[in-house]
């Protein structure tokens, strides 16, 4: 059977159209508490994205992910999640965003939306019904069922069930009180105590999960992002396994400084992480995607390591993307950023996926902050007024190079919101007002992820910079936009310079930089093209150069006219070394460059350009 959504975004022409639309999308990350705030409460909302829709147009990208804006208490920024069927108040109604699907496929863009399968909120219904319950009867096993409960061990079974440590810190177990108030179970929860994790061997949680995908794509919604895809199903017996997890990482190197252990080496395989029996899951929901006609796609969040296990949730019949984690934590670093396009592009390509490139998202340090570290391969987890402060300008320089690399890559890529602004991290956000529950668990030994929550800054000289916009229009109000009422955390002052307003339709901006690669991206169909690394590729004097075939080939016709589209080859070079490099000048020319790039025939350090081959 193939069901319609309630709205599509228009079929565009493209050079494949056997190609899924996905295939080579740029896809924006929105974190809704943070990009636009219509109603002016401080915290952003759905209409607060319908608004920004122009931008994302302006921009070029193809698609937007929301990250969660369902009924939750946000203790974890909304991946605790009570309702999975409506949205909370915060944020708008169901009926906003409904309006926010037709909106965006109006503009051409299409909506992906986060969907948290591992574990629920605290506040589920479910969940509250499981410890109400009285776990000696039929009823109360059945719903405690849903979930990981297990007796603790030694006397009066006191101790947790197992030494399992959440991702956040601390215990990955919380003790219940029995509704007859003494001490009762254990319950698990890989993240914090407000996330108790879903048991993925009971049939009910299974068609629960199929009913929530099938009620989003009634309503249109092209695809889900999947939280904590590898974390599902945990191994038989739940055997002990005491290294906390980093995340992201997964190895927990770094991180939590647990570096004596890397699961990513299956001797010692995690047994919350990476089960075979995910993919099962994965192989229903593709059937479930398979039943409707506009293309949903599902892309995994799934920490995994090496790439060949990755590759395994994007085999045909499972998950259609899966975020590659190796090039976001490999750093601005060519040797690593070498190794993982290669291992990439060959994992990839032996089970006929399409690769994607991240560099950016809610989780991790902003990477305009990490590449100006003194280490621009460190991955910390946050960042406080105490730590290493970034050099502003070289880490803005390294990132607008990076996404020189980046968008030039054949596959999907995605962006994180503020990446198109150059936008750095909050690195000395006051701790009394830190949200992320890691901060709490780990007693701040961990910053957490607040520093790269911080709303969006729109207007220059707007209170908050124009994020609580308290109006109808969009940005393009113009600096009389904003209301008094702060953020929900607030902006840096440095936030000002990197404004939208600052940015859009000002020459050598970011916003500028990021609108035209897509657009060359777009127009020479860039993410479908075949990769090679080019002759002038050496990592180990940091230059990356790699050469990007597209056109020509049995699907270069043009769909209107029939005619054969010429093959093009676009270099991409970049230079991640500490001195200039002799750029290629008599067979190509520069068709973008990052500012000042080029001097006397040379790429400057830190610095990237893409040329045509002639
Ligand atoms: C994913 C999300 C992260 C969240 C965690 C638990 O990793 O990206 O933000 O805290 O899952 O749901």
């Amino acid at each position: 059977m193939t069901t319609g959504p309630l709205s599509t975004p228009p079929s565009e022409a493209r050079n494949r159209p056997e190609n899924p639309w996905w295939v080579d999308a740029v896809i924006y990350q929105v974190y809704p508490r943070s990009f636009a705030d219509a109603d002016g409460d401080g915290m952003g909302d759905l209409a607060g994205v319908m608004q920004q829709l122009p931008y994302l147009e302006q921009l070029g990208v193809d698609a937007i992910w929301l990250s969660p804006f369902y009924v939750s208490p946000q203790r974890d920024g909304g991946y605790d999640v009570a309702d999975y069927r409506d949205v909370d108040p915060l944020f708008g109604t169901l009926e906003d965003a409904e309006a926010l699907l037709e909106a965006a496929h109006g503009a051409g863009l299409r909506v992906i939306v986060d969907l948290v399968p591992n574990h629920t909120s605290s506040a589920h219904p479910w969940f509250t019904e499981a410890l109400a319950a009285d776990p000696a009867t039929e009823a109360g096993r059945a719903a405690r069922d849903r979930y990981m409960f297990r007796p603790g061990q030694g006397p009066g079974g006191a101790q947790p069930p197992n030494n399992w440590q959440s991702t956040f810190g601390g215990p990955a177990w919380t003790r219940t009180v029995d509704p007859h108030g003494t001490p009762g179970d254990w319950y698990l929860h890989l993240f914090d105590s407000s996330q108790p994790d879903l048991n993925w061997d009971n049939p009910g949680v299974r068609d629960e999960f199929e009913d929530i995908l099938r009620f989003w794509l009634d309503r249109g919604v092209d695809g889900f992002r999947v939280d904590v895809a590898h974390g599902l199903v945990k191994a038989e017996g739940l055997p002990d396994h005491g290294i906390r997890p980093g995340m992201i990482t997964d190895s927990g190197e770094d991180v939590s400084g647990h570096a004596e252990e890397n699961p990513g080496d299956h001797a010692h395989p995690v047994p919350y992480h990476d089960q075979e029996g995910v993919h099962a899951v994965y192989r229903d929901w593709n059937q479930v995607l398979a039943e409707y006609s506009h293309e949903p796609v599902m892309v995994a969040e799934a920490w995994v390591s090496p790439l060949e296990r990755l590759f395994r949730y994007v085999r045909p019949g499972e998950m259609h993307q899966a975020f590659n984690f190796t090039f976001l934590l490999a750093g601005w670093d060519a040797v690593r950023l070498s190794d993982a396009i290669t291992v990439s592009l060959e994992e990839a390509g032996k089970v006929g996926a399409p690769n994607t490139w991240v560099l950016s998202n809610h989780d991790t340090v902003r990477h305009a902050s990490r590449f100006g570290l003194s280490d621009p391969t460190r991955y910390p987890n946050g960042l406080g007024a105490e730590d290493e402060q970034p050099d502003e300008a070289l880490g803005w320089r390294r990132a607008r190079a990076a996404a020189m690399i980046e968008l030039g890559l054949p596959g999907s890529a995605y962006l994180y919101q503020g990446d198109e602004l150059g936008l750095p991290e909050h690195t000395t956000l006051d701790d009394a007002l830190r949200q992320d529950p890691t901060f709490v668990r780990t007693a701040g030994a961990e910053k957490g992820r607040d520093g790269c929550r911080v709303p969006m800054p729109w207007h220059a000289e707007a209170p908050g910079f124009g994020f609580t916009l308290g109006t109808d229009e969009g940005y393009d109000a113009g600096p009389a936009a904003g209301t008094a009422t702060a953020p929900w955390l607030p902006q840096p002052e440095s936030f000002g310079a990197y404004a939208a307003d600052r940015q859009v339709d000002v020459e050598g901006s970011t916003f500028e930089l990021y609108r035209e690669l897509l657009g060359v991206r777009g127009e020479l169909d860039l993410g479908t093209g075949a990769f090679a690394w080019s002759g002038l590729h050496s990592p180990e004097l940091g230059v990356l150069a790699f050469t990007v075939t597209t056109g020509g080939g049995q699907h270069g016709h043009d769909l209107d006219s029939g005619e054969r589209v010429p093959e093009q080859v676009v270099l991409v070079l970049a230079n991640l070394g500490e001195t200039a490099v002799d750029v290629p000048e008599d067979d190509a020319a520069a068709i973008f460059s990052h500012h000042e790039a080029l001097q006397d025939g040379q790429l400057m350090p830190d610095s990237a350009a893409w040329f045509l081959k002639r």
